[in-house]
């Protein structure tokens, strides 16, 4: 009898462990799988008006494709079957974020662009980690923009623009180091822009238009040469355009429209051989156009 333990041990046990990993496995695919499928209900109820009808039917855990993967608007990872990408843009949808969708733990992308979505955005969207691409352009959120967006390393594109954000900028945005366009335009944002803004260095596009932003244009904007756009036009920035902005030698547009910016227009400005657009209008500024290089 021991011998025959004895020999059914060793294969056995591999056996039994193989059982044991797949049906976990399963397992943690089916519950996890339910975590993004009650996030996305949870976010279809919260949705008041709109096509939600539409939603309704298709965002459906009884019908036939019942796989959020299979979902309009969502896209899975092959590998996890994780929803990776929300994309409800141009819905015409009503309506307010649960914090359920801070357990999209696999969310790469999120594009709620051009709703009436209102309200905060809850705290608990800060457990997602792994954002590359977020865009709540033209909806009705309000509150400040909060801090833990500085705690998305990943994050590449931030686009708040068109929304009724107030207060200042958090300066966790300096935290954002891999962010190639950031805008913040169209809100009620107010105070200085942080000077650690600056510290942004592969920030290619940045859009500060029409909040309500003062103070000087921090020298740190002129640091890294990697800056395409600069849009700081339609607020009351003061102060004098720094000389400095003729190192950004990859400079396309400038936009310092309708402000409260005094002193030279500087000559420097004529190094930037890419310009293409600069508009410096509804300002206080003086200067000579022949400083600049011919073409303007
Ligand atoms: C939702 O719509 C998509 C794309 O139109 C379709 O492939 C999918 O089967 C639909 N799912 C349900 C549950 O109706
Ligand atoms: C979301 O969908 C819209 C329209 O279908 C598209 O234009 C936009 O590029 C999509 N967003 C992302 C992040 O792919
Ligand atoms: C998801 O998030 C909500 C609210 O943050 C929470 O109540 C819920 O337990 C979470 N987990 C799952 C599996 O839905
Ligand atoms: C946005 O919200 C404000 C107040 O919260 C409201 O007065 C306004 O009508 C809303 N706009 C839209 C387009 O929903
Ligand atoms: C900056 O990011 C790190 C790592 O993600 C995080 O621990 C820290 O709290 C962040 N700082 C701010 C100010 O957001
Ligand atoms: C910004 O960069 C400066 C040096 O260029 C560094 O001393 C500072 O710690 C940086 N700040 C942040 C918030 O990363
Ligand atoms: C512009 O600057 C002047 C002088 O510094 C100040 O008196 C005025 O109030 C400012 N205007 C605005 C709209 O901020
Ligand atoms: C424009 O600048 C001049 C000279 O610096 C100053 O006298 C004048 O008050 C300024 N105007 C405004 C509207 O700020």
């Amino acid at each position: 009898m021991k011998k025959h333990y004895f020999y059914l041990f060793p294969l056995a046990v591999p056996v039994l462990l193989h059982y044991l990993m797949m049906t976990s496995c399963t397992a943690m695919k089916r519950l996890s799988l339910g975590t993004d499928q009650s996030a996305l209900l949870a976010l279809k109820a919260h949705i008041t008006s709109g096509q939600q009808e539409f939603l309704s039917e298709n965002w459906s855990s009884t019908a036939a494709a019942s796989s959020v993967c299979d979902w309009i608007g969502v896209q899975c990872s092959s590998r996890h079957q994780r929803v990776t990408a929300l994309n409800i843009s141009n819905m015409g949808l009503t309506g307010t974020i649960p914090p359920d969708l801070g357990n999209l733990s696999f969310l790469v992308s999120l594009d709620l662009r051009n709703n009436y979505f209102h309200g905060n955005l809850p705290e608990e969207l800060s457990h997602l980690r792994r954002p590359r691409f977020v865009r709540l352009t033209t909806n009705n959120f309000t509150g400040e923009i909060p801090m833990w967006f500085g705690h998305f390393p990943e994050l590449q594109f931030l686009f708040l623009d068109g929304n009724g954000f107030s207060g200042f900028i958090p300066s966790s945005i300096s935290n954002l180091s891999r962010v190639e366009k950031l805008d913040l335009s169209y809100n009620f944002l107010e105070g200085n822009i942080p000077e650690k803004i600056g510290n942004l260095s592969v920030l290619r596009e940045l859009y500060l238009s029409g909040d309500d932003l003062v103070g000087q244009i921090p020298l740190s904007l002129c640091k890294f040469s990697q800056r395409q756009v600069l849009d700081l036009s339609n607020n009351r920035l003061s102060g004098q355009i720094p000389k400095e902005i003729g190192n950004l030698e990859k400079l396309k547009e400038l936009y310092l429209i309708t402000n409260n910016l005094t002193g030279v227009i500087p000559r420097e400005i004529g190094n930037l051989y890419g310009l293409e657009l600069l508009v410096l209008g509804s300002n206080n500024l003086t200067g000579h156009q022949r400083l600049l290089a011919p073409g303007f």
